[in-house]
């Protein structure tokens, strides 16, 4: 009568309905290396000035580098932000993005020597040794949606849209849409056109063989992503394969305990009908 699916699926649903606003400062993830600081070092206070620095400049580009020199030589700092090409900077959406990417970092990787953030709508990094320019493809986050089946039409769909990103005359940011299927891809600035379209290339080919069947699909790796998901199931929530360096595995337990709640919940409904039904069938004499 309630095959699991059908309990899975309101199960599915609900959490889309909560968890649908995937906002521009969504976390993706964020990341700070092992080595610290001397708190009042010259280090610091550069560090402080290039995160300062983004969050300034976001008001006039979408993406820009920085590099400050340490008077010792080894308090020199490397930074960069970039955010997503349809944040503009005009209207101030790259430089909020950007301000909450950096506020993030800095509490997420206090003392840290290095750090990195990304954030839905933008991405934040600095290092002490120089990471500008150099083509990165490491592996950061590789997530993939539940399975859509697979006389699906979505898979056609989804295969339209990865064809449109892989698209080398796109630039540093790609969208494609076929129906219901939706995909972005974004490099970061200081990667040239062809190493831009390698990145690409490597993180558009691990979305097709990792997510394969997938509803959707992120990877993000050092110096670029791509991704597509069904419209209006823009929920990251309930995936698999996430690779995550930081303090979302809070949201993911917290995540978990809903799920466990919706699935409690509506087989509770679910027993409670059919023993409703069935004690009317037993006053019904048979
Ligand atoms: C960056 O800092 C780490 C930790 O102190 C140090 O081992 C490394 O040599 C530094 N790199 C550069 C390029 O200064
Ligand atoms: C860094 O920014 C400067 C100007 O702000 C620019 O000339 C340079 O090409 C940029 N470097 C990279 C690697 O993007």
């Amino acid at each position: 009568m309630f095959p699991t699916k059908t309990i899975l699926f309101i199960a599915v649903v609900s959490l889309l309905i909560t968890f649908s606003f995937a906002a521009v400062d969504t976390f993706i993830y964020g990341g700070c290396s092992q080595a610290k600081y001397f708190p009042g070092s010259p280090y610091e206070s550069n560090v402080n000035s290039i995160l300062t620095s983004f969050v300034n400049s976001a008001s006039l580009y979408t993406y820009n580098n920085f590099t400050l020199d340490g008077i010792s030589g080894d308090s020199s700092v490397y930074g960069l932000y970039q955010c997503r090409g349809d944040l503009s900077s005009a209207s101030g959406d790259c430089a909020r993005c950007v301000a909450r990417a950096v506020s993030r970092l800095g509490s997420l990787c206090v003392g840290a020597y290095g750090g990195a953030l990304q954030l839905e709508g933008c991405f934040v990094k600095y290092d002490n040794s120089t990471f500008l320019g150099v083509e990165d493809k490491t592996v950061v986050v590789r997530r993939c949606g539940p399975p859509v089946g697979y006389n699906s039409d979505e898979l056609t769909r989804r295969d339209a849209v990865v064809g449109y990103l892989t698209a080398s005359s796109g630039g540093s940011y790609r969208v494609g849409v076929s129906g219901e299927v939706q995909g972005v891809a974004q490099c970061a600035g200081d990667l040239s056109v062809s190493e831009c379209q390698d990145c690409l290339m490597e993180s558009i080919g691990r979305l097709k063989s990792d997510c394969g069947g997938a509803a959707w699909g992120d990877v993000y790796l050092a110096k670029c992503y791509a991704r597509y998901s069904a419209r209006g199931s823009y929920s990251r929530a309930n995936g698999y394969g996430g690779n995550r360096k930081s303090n979302d595995d809070e949201i993911q337990k917290t995540l978990a305990i809903i799920v466990g709640l919706i699935a409690g919940v509506t087989l509770l409904v679910v027993f409670l009908s059919f023993m409703a039904k069935s004690c009317e069938r037993g006053k019904g004499g048979k």
